[in-house]
């Protein structure tokens, strides 16, 4: 193959003889990626499904949540039907907090017998974001000029309900007073058993929980919970799904595998040659050097040491703000969550490109009248993207989850599974490693053999980044991706969901 095309590259090239270089019509690059595109779309072999049905609710209540998919504003095509409103936290006649969801049904290719829960992270990020831009059945995503079909929504696994949560998010309603993780979890469930009323066909459906970046504390947490409380809810339980996730302390997770992220990138960032050699000294003097390789082995040596007292950062040692401020002077564009992005900063209909300014002035999709007034959301919110208020209104005072409640978490579920974009600054795939590494479950501590690299291969793709499952859970790192990877590798996402669901048996 690869020699094929090397060949038709000499022949092309050799038509234009002496300095000539080879020509490329705008047409040819347009075919190329229309023909990539439709290789990544029909990808995918789906090794098990249940049988598509329709789905219809008999409670009169739901049909005050109905959105008929032919009236969403600027989307000129039948989203389908789905359903959307605000839902109270508990059954108190009295109850204010209420928490703004959008459900679909399985599209016809997907299972009836499931239920995907999505949330976002922040904390205080909506879930919408999640929905227009990651991983719902219409997609309007950064630069793109309109809504179009997405060819890889989860709605072609199953069932999936997106949730504004916790309050103080979105569209929700009510004032924030939770403490910590527990207090998230107890009304989310509190929630989703108000839907389970109203939606009561979709009682007794396997519960799958997923979401990304603050959502690696969320999503554990949310999970612990429902396996603590067994009869809580009328749902199964089978596995969680997190991309990206805060899961350890910020000093892992940021900036221990910072300078050597930076090297791995090295004509991205584009630093110059006597600010490398700074940043390369003080990764020394903070201990942040060839800390993976004496550490982070498989299996473990034993519990994983900071590299200082903090666990963020060391006086002197936030050296991950020290790369920030640089790329920004190289870069004005510089997107945290995808380190790839150049100038000029790419306009967004939810006004969150990458990493600012804000460029979409107004209004943001979600802030307008005629989308609020489409699936039932409150119009006399002012929606965002990310909270000003804090929905933890003293902090979140539950420790991260890989130190609590996560190695229960992988013990009880069938298959659990943490994707990690290679491409994200804001949180770092080698930080992950070291978390994992340091967490016992299933009677051991870590992986204990190493994460093959080309590993994670893509159906249609090949290998697209490094996979490792041990004791229940998967470890997916994704070549390309950012931080939200259903957005930036919606194939990679789907296919790690298909294997979380039992309908293929590799990730
Ligand atoms: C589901 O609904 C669609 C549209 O109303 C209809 O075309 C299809 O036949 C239905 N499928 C089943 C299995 O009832
Ligand atoms: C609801 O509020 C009313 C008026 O304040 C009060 O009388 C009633 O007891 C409350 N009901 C519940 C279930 O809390
Ligand atoms: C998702 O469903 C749509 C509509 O049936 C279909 O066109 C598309 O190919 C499906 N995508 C995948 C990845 O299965
Ligand atoms: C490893 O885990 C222990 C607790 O289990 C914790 O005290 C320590 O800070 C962790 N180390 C790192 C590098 O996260
Ligand atoms: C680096 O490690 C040494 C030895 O453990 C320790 O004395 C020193 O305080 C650490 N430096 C920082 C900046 O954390
Ligand atoms: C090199 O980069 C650093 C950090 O951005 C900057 O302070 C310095 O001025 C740069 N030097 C040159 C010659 O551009
Ligand atoms: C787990 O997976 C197995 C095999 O796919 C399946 O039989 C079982 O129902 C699933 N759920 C639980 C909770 O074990
Ligand atoms: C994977 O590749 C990296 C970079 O080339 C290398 O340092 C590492 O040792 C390889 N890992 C394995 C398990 O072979």
């Amino acid at each position: 193959m690869f020699s094929k095309i090397c060949v038709a590259l000499l022949a092309a090239t050799s038509v234009f003889s002496g300095t000539d270089a080879r020509q490329v019509r705008k047409s040819e690059v347009h075919s190329r990626q229309v023909e990539a595109a439709k290789r990544w779309r029909t990808s995918g072999q789906i090794l098990k499904r249940a049988t598509p049905q329709n789905i219809t609710f008999k409670n009169p209540k739901a049909s005050q949540f109905f959105v008929d998919g032919t009236t969403i504003p600027e989307v000129d095509f039948d989203i389908g039907p789905s359903w959307s409103g605000l839902m109270p936290i508990s059954a108190n006649q009295n109850e204010t907090r209420k928490l703004f969801f959008w459900f679909f049904p399985p599209g016809p290719e997907g299972s009836l017998d499931d239920l995907i829960f999505w949330t976002n992270g922040g904390p205080g990020c909506s879930s919408l974001e999640g929905l227009l831009q990651e991983n719902g059945p219409f997609q309007w995503g950064v630069g793109q000029a309109k809504p179009v079909q997405n060819e890889f929504s989860w709605t072609n696994l199953s069932s999936v309900l997106w949730v504004e949560q916790p309050v103080g998010t979105g569209f929700s309603q009510g004032t924030p007073n939770i403490r910590n993780e527990d207090d998230l979890a107890e009304q989310l469930v509190g929630f989703m058993q108000q839907f389970l009323e109203v939606f009561s066909e979709l009682k007794n459906k396997k519960l799958y929980l997923t979401g990304e970046s603050y959502a690696g504390t969320y999503v554990p947490y949310i999970a612990n919970y429902i396996y603590t409380h067994p009869t809580a809810l009328p749902l199964s339980l089978q596995g969680i799904w997190i991309a990206d996730p805060v899961l350890g302390w910020d000093v892992v997770q940021e900036q221990i595998p910072a300078v050597a992220f930076v090297h791995k990138y090295e004509h991205v960032f584009a630093f110059n040659q006597t600010f490398m050699k700074q940043l390369d000294q003080l990764a020394i003097t903070c201990n942040y050097t060839g800390y993976i390789e004496k550490h982070a082995t498989y299996p473990p040596k034993g519990l994983l040491p900071l590299p200082g007292r903090s666990t963020s950062a060391e006086r002197g040692c936030d050296l991950w703000d020290v790369i920030f401020d640089a790329a920004f002077r190289i870069n004005p564009a510089f997107n945290i969550y995808r380190i790839f992005d150049t100038y000029p900063v790419l306009w967004d209909v939810l006004g969150f490109p990458g990493s600012f300014p804000q460029i979409q002035l107004a209004p943001l999709y979600f802030d307008r009248d005629d989308v609020k007034k489409a699936i039932h959301a409150p119009t006399n919110v002012n929606w965002a993207e990310c909270s000003d208020i804090n929905v933890f209104p003293h902090g979140d005072a539950s420790l991260p989850s890989s130190f609590t409640v996560l190695p229960n978490v992988i013990e009880k579920s069938n298959r659990s599974v943490i994707v990690h974009g290679l491409a994200d600054f804001i949180l770092i795939a080698e930080g992950a490693r070291i978390v994992i590494q340091n967490m016992t479950w299933g009677g051991k501590q870590g992986f204990q053999t190493p994460i093959a690299n080309d590993s994670f291969l893509v159906d249609g793709v090949g290998a697209l980044g490094n996979a490792h499952t041990e004791r229940g859970l998967t470890y997916l790192e994704v070549a390309l991706s950012g931080h939200m990877v259903p957005q930036y590798s919606p194939l990679a996402a789907f296919q790690s969901m298909q294997y979380l669901m039992g309908f293929r048996a590799t990730p």
